[in-house]
């Protein structure tokens, strides 16, 4: 097969290490790549929102197969453009995507479908929104309505914090994506992110770890993308994958169905364990990024076969996917400044160097220059990667592996797990 795979982040260049190893693949294209990717197979530049450009590269390399990896392509509609270029594609439509491109969308979405969630108002205007304050009770969950790669959200302890994060939001720190605020309901208990693959019609849970979003250890800190994730989590007991399956997910299917957008790709749930049961968090449209470094990692099957039947309505023709029994655990090294102003342009080195079975680095945000010197280009740089026969295993290998990388300025949290530690 000729896989055409778009995205430049550590979870693309996870998908695009699992692919690799399939038998299936003839030639892998990855636009645009990263230099971590490069390795794995073709890269080309053009970006994730060129939608055209996309369309063009997919027709030229005659892909059997387009997997997009970030939401701002299919917010862009890029699966919609594949899709009517006659080309099989992993990822929702732009009207499917609205899940993740509108927390306004999807609050009304979980009311109309009685989705368990918690409450929220949404605003355009500050005044009202300061006001919608007084519904609430600290700690204040403020965020922006569209994308805002993870930064969108700000955990008020205050009621001095939460307006001027109304504040910062409405005047236009996320551009369009700020252009409304939501105010939600803190939901109190332990965080999750489940994936459930669905073809428009089938649907079957496709892995699930936990994440740890704030910038620093002890979870303190602004809340960022994702520093670091491990699977599987002692949270995930099979009764609760099953009660976040049948209330959330499997309900979301149906009823993005019924209204007119069946989805076909990856839907990740994110949910908070309260006493009460699982409660949506939010929406995405696409695997975790962390998260989706240890599921590629424990993914015993073959991943391409799971791509295809969701792109072509046959996922009813698979087992359930087969996965490792061993832990694996992602550590994020970001760029000074990160989630903030990162700084680009410190040399990393020590990140190429072979470090044994187990252990796999991701690059997230790097870049290379001409004579191969390896530079931090975002704010999530590298995600080093390792998988073990146990949770200690895996985790004391991915942080013996960052201990041998130097990134003038970076850093990490040192704490990935934690909770799997003190259970
Ligand atoms: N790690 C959370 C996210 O991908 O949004």
């Amino acid at each position: 097969m000729n896989i055409l795979l778009v995205g430049s982040g550590g979870r693309e260049h996870a998908l695009a290490w699992k692919i690799a190893q399939s038998p299936l693949l003839t030639r892998l294209v990855m636009a645009p790549g990263n230099p971590g990717m490069a390795a794995l197979g073709e890269v080309v530049q053009v970006k994730v929102t060129d939608v055209a450009g996309l369309v063009t590269l997919a027709r030229e390399m005659t892909a059997d197969l387009v997997v997009i990896g970030p939401e701002s392509a299919v917010e862009a509609g890029l699966a919609d453009a594949i899709v009517a270029a006659g080309i099989p594609c992993f990822g929702p439509s732009q009207a499917a995507g609205q899940l993740e491109s509108s927390k306004a969308f999807t609050k009304a979405f979980a009311e109309r479908h009685g989705l368990p969630t918690g409450a929220y108002v949404v605003c355009d205007e500050a005044p009202a929104a300061k006001a919608a304050l007084d519904r609430f009770s600290p700690p204040y969950v403020i965020k922006a309505d569209g994308l805002a790669a993870g930064k969108g959200v700000v955990i008020a302890q205050t009621r001095d914090e939460a307006e001027a994060a109304i504040d910062d939001t409405l005047g236009g720190r996320f551009g369009a994506a700020g252009a409304r605020v939501v105010i939600e309901e803190f939901l109190e208990g332990e965080i999750g992110s489940l994936f459930a693959l669905c073809d428009g019609t089938t649907s079957m849970v496709f892995g699930h770890a936990q994440d740890h979003k704030r910038a620093y250890d002890g979870e303190k800190g602004p809340n960022t993308g994702g520093m670091g994730t491990y699977a599987p989590a002692p949270l995930f007991t099979d009764e609760l994958v099953d009660r976040v399956r049948k209330e959330l997910a499997e309900p979301t299917f149906a009823a993005i169905a019924a209204e007119g957008a069946p989805y076909r790709g990856v839907l990740f749930v994110e949910f908070m364990a309260t006493r009460g049961g699982p409660r949506l968090v939010e929406f995405n449209v696409r695997f975790g990024d962390p998260e989706c470094q240890v599921l590629m990692l424990r993914l015993e099957s073959d991943l391409v076969p799971y791509l295809t039947a969701c792109a072509r309505g046959e996922l009813d023709k698979l087992p359930p996917p087969v996965w490792r029994n061993e832990a694996a655990v992602c550590v994020v090294m970001a760029a000074e400044g990160y989630p903030g102003a990162p700084v680009a342009g410190a040399a990393i080195t020590g990140a190429d160097q072979g470090f044994g079975d187990g252990v796999v680095v991701f690059h997230a945000g790097t870049s290379k220059d001409a004579d191969g010197t390896l530079r931090v280009a975002g704010g999530r740089a590298l995600n080093v990667c390792a998988i073990g026969a146990d949770f200690p295993a895996a985790r004391q290998a991915a942080y013996a592996a960052v201990d041998q990388i130097r990134m003038p300025g970076g850093f990490y949290r040192s704490d990935i797990g934690w909770r799997a530690l003190n259970r």
